[in-house]
């Protein structure tokens, strides 16, 4: 409508006019994403999102997800300005895993080679040897345990029992988890694969591991969207984030895409895989930042970035 184009408008205005790029994840709002597309910003994964911020040669960064995200283009470019449309858009596992408690977990185990996901805080990254992505996890625990090293992994249990079970890795974990794939529900699942038996479910590894097994392919949000492209169904359910659902129904116009069940209140709910800080990401929000940064800037103590860009670095080259 009306009010939107007026906000759409006024952003691209203020991006060319402030050197600024708009780097989103695939969680949030179409118009979000479509607006990253149209700007030559990115719309991508928290791995391609770290390169791409990385990379830019843009002096600003507008980053539209949640908080580590936008720690993380911090972390890696403490020259340029990073934004969030909000800065109140944390994550579950971030929120579940605070600093002090992970650390003294650490200490306990000193013969353990710490590994986190990205969504984590600054300080937690600090306490890591390795931070790692749900595209790049299973291949960085492969190598070291090749190497024989036994692994602390933190923060989401889910993710870390995945991957514990593809590689046999000795990993000792941290119990969070993120409260949307939390929520898939096994059994609805399968009702609704016996409504579509033609169709190939795709999960996200932060789901329970009841939702995992019954899984076509298991994989990061870029790695769920390549299979949407790659493999032969025409229909697929899928169990992530629904803000997913733009790009795999762009990249395959003529595929079918249905959410996978969530509990909501004890009954089945659909359109309800939604992350609510994700969903922070507005247009009202990014003008404002673009506008003035006050309370849109993120800054991380100088020590703890230079720590924590230890591990990040070693992610980015191993993955190079
Ligand atoms: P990806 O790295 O797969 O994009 O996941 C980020 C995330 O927050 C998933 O919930
Ligand atoms: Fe965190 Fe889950 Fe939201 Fe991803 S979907 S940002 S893991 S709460």
């Amino acid at each position: 409508d009306a009010q939107k184009a007026e906000y759409k408008a006024r952003i691209k205005a203020l991006l060319k006019a402030r050197n600024a790029v708009l780097v989103a994840h695939y969680y949030t709002d179409p118009e979000i994403q479509a607006l990253a597309e149209e700007t030559n910003g990115c719309v991508a994964d928290s791995l391609e999102m770290a390169r791409f911020g990385r990379d830019a040669e843009a002096q600003t960064l507008i980053v539209a997800g949640v908080r580590f995200m936008g720690e993380t283009a911090k972390i890696l470019s403490p020259e340029k300005t990073v934004l969030m449309p909000t800065l109140d858009a944390t994550c579950s596992l971030d929120l579940g895993c605070p600093a002090d408690k992970f650390s003294a977990f650490c200490d306990a185990h000193p013969d353990h080679t710490v590994v986190v996901y990205a969504n984590t805080s600054a300080a937690v990254k600090a306490r890591a040897d390795w931070v790692v992505t749900s595209s790049i996890a299973l291949e960085i625990v492969e190598h070291l345990d090749s190497q024989g090293k036994k692994i602390i992994w933190g923060p989401d249990r889910h993710l870390g029992a995945y991957i514990a079970k593809q590689t046999g890795a000795e990993m000792l974990m941290w119990q969070g988890a993120c409260v949307v794939h939390d929520e898939f529900k096994s059994r609805a699942l399968m009702q609704l694969k016996a409504e579509h038996p033609d169709a190939a479910i795709l999960v996200h590894p932060e789901s329970p591991q009841n939702i995992v097994e019954l899984a076509d392919a298991v994989g990061s949000t870029s790695q769920l969207i390549k299979a949407s492209q790659t493999l032969p169904n025409d229909k697929f359910i899928v169990a992530t984030d629904r803000g997913i659902f733009y790009k795999m129904q762009q990249l395959s116009p003529t595929k079918t895409f249905i959410e996978a069940p969530t509990g909501g209140n004890g009954a089945t709910c659909r359109s309800c895989a939604h992350c609510p800080w994700m969903a922070m990401n507005g247009l009202q929000a990014i003008e404002a930042a673009l506008t003035d940064n006050t309370g849109h800037e993120i800054f991380v103590d100088e020590a703890l970035r230079v720590q924590s860009l230890i591990p990040l670095d070693r992610m980015l080259d191993f993955a190079a």
